[in-house]
């Protein structure tokens, strides 16, 4: 039996599309065991949606990592609690993903590498940022290289909280992903260059003077924000009360803001706002999560 704690996360952060993933303090705890029958138990927050067949991601997962070994997939008993909203762009895909090769990994023989693991995921989701968060904790720097991924990560300032407004309404990746234009202007890629650099300086400086110029972007919010309804509205209002940087959380629903405060200000001024705009959102500040993927049982062994 293995069983692991897996940290949500947040990706692109502005300008940083594709490239940026931050792990944060809401999680999937998965147990997995090699048993006599196929079953797998949910329960937790956030259970709507999750498959408890064959097609269950978890699982999907732990069949990549099977099929890697070269070893006929036995029946798993998966036990999930899930806390991490689903299709709210928070990396719950990404976790699941995470917690079904890594579990899956240590009862086949821990056959490979961290970076391994990195890498089919990426190969699974077409996108390593979420995934890396994920593993490592932190923010994670991510960089595609054919299947290989570089993946560096940036401790953060314990003091930095997020307070995240999550919409009733969901937004799969996929669809996200359909609503990008196929090429985009060379000074826009100029202008994300220069602001996902300053984003990493913020992080590595802990100064956060140029998070809010690290935030605006031009390759993907644009065409994601009209998907949430009031982004504007709530951009400004987080502005207004003090957030050090907003933006979309992944490719959303969720809004995500920065703040070096205890959040609970910002938190009641977005809340207020979606009713005003009478939009159903729940709204919560989150810590960030340092430490990725946790064994907590066995404790970790060797290189996973
Ligand atoms: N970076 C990806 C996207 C991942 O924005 O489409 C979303 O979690």
């Amino acid at each position: 039996m293995v069983k692991v704690r897996v940290p949500a996360s947040t990706s692109n952060l502005g300008a940083g599309f594709d490239t940026f993933g931050l792990a944060l303090q809401l999680y999937l705890t998965v147990e997995m065991a090699v048993a006599k029958d196929f079953q797998i138990e949910v329960v937790g927050t956030e259970t709507g949606g999750i498959a408890t067949d064959e097609s269950n991601l978890i699982h999907l997962a732990a069949q990549e990592i099977y099929l890697k070994a070269g070893i006929p997939i036995p029946p798993l008993h998966i036990k999930l609690k899930n806390d991490i909203p689903l299709s709210r762009g928070l990396g719950s895909s990404g976790a699941a993903t995470t917690a079904g090769l890594v579990c899956a990994n240590q009862l086949a023989g821990q056959k490979l590498s961290e970076p391994e693991i990195l890498s089919l995921a990426n190969q699974f989701e077409g996108h390593p940022e979420n995934a890396a968060a994920a593993l490592f904790g932190g923010l994670t720097v991510n960089c595609v290289d054919g299947n290989d991924i570089i993946s560096e990560k940036i401790a953060v300032d314990k003091d930095l909280q997020t307070v995240l407004l999550i919409p009733e309404i969901t937004i799969s990746t996929d669809e996200a992903r359909t609503v990008l234009p196929k090429t985009v202007q060379h000074a826009d890629a100029v202008h994300n260059v220069q602001r996902s650099a300053l984003l990493c300086h913020a992080f590595l400086t802990r100064d956060y003077r140029n998070l809010r110029q690290a935030m605006q972007d031009r390759l993907h919010q644009p065409f994601r924000k009209q998907l949430i309804p009031g982004y504007d509205n709530f951009e400004k209002t987080a502005y207004e009360n003090g957030a050090l940087g907003v933006c979309i959380s992944g490719s959303g629903s969720t809004i995500l803001c920065f703040t070096l405060g205890d959040g609970t200000d910002l938190r009641d001024s977005l809340q207020e706002r979606a009713q005003q705009l009478n939009l159903q959102a729940a709204t919560i500040v989150a810590g960030i999560e340092n430490e990725g993927v946790r064994f907590i049982a066995p404790p970790k062994l060797g290189s996973v």
